[in-house]
């Protein structure tokens, strides 16, 4: 059984929503988030009641505007037009802790509907924090012909797969038409003043039948097992998008600037590195 150790109650998840001003939302019968079916100041522990019928955060199509390489940063807002925006949640794994250190790579159109094709406006990514935490700040994207209003994000926790997926508002009209549009990927919404705060919580196929925490990066490597073989790639060191290693006698290109943690060697994480 799970000791106490590296469980999270929803009481802390709670603590943790008020502190980032993003406790869970309910507009319009606005959809239950995965910090809600936490129990009731349990410690966590393998809990069915924490899944959205057993089903991870699902997946939708890319579509043509994804670049690799954006900028790491939190807050995707100039000094263009739009509602100020500020979007805020979790990643849970599948036994509902969260996961510190997934990579969140979103893009969006601006306020006009379009997408910055040469540059790299609205586009953005971050890694969730000790909580499995995230939040973004941005603007309300603006529509496009053939979609409804929407958010792109793909997300990576350590060593796992990328999964893209979009985040939609509700009472949109377009949400009735958009093919790609599903209700399951839809955010809590809701006004603050001048700002719309959207919350979502995203959950991953990642196992969690150990009671240990999830790893924390840190800045140095203690050698061991984690060390690379005959590599250069090391824990701890900062990359940039260009930036070449060697892995295990392979030689990888950089795609995102980023800070190397174990799990994060280059073959597990095709966001971060591909082979040269
Ligand atoms: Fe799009």
């Amino acid at each position: 059984m799970p000791t106490s150790d590296g469980m999270i109650s929803r009481k802390t998840v709670l603590k943790a929503a008020a502190a980032l001003g993003a406790a869970p939302l309910l507009v319009g019968g606005g959809v239950a988030l995965a910090r809600d079916r936490i129990g009731n100041g349990e410690p966590l522990g393998f809990t069915p009641e924490c899944h959205d019928g057993d089903a991870p955060t699902i997946e939708q199509t890319e579509g043509p505007y994804f670049k690799p390489n954006s900028p790491l940063r939190s807050s995707m807002v100039n000094d263009g037009p739009g509602t100020r925006l500020v979007v805020s949640g979790y990643v849970f794994g599948r036994a509902c802790r969260p996961i510190s250190g997934v990579l969140l790579d979103f893009w969006q159109a601006d306020d006009g509907g379009n997408y910055d094709n040469s540059g790299y406006t609205f586009r953005g990514h971050q890694f969730t924090d000790a909580n499995g935490a995230f939040r973004l700040d941005t603007i309300v994207p603006g529509l496009y012909p053939g979609r409804t209003r929407h958010i792109h994000v793909k997300l990576q926790a350590p060593g796992r797969p990328i999964v893209t997926t979009q985040l939609y508002f509700p009472g949109e009209p377009r949400n009735s038409t958009d093919t790609i549009y599903d209700a399951r990927l839809l955010m809590n919404v809701r006004q603050n003043g001048q700002t719309r705060e959207g919350s979502f919580d995203f959950v991953l196929n990642v196992p969690q039948t150990t009671p240990s925490p999830t790893p924390t990066p840190t800045a140095t490597s203690t050698g061991g097992p984690t060390t690379p073989p005959g590599g250069t790639w090391a824990p701890g060191a900062s990359y940039n998008a260009g930036d070449r290693v060697t892995y295990s006698g392979v030689s990888y290109t950089c795609l995102q600037a980023h800070t190397a943690m174990v799990g994060w060697e280059p073959p597990n994480v095709p966001a971060l590195w591909q082979r040269s």
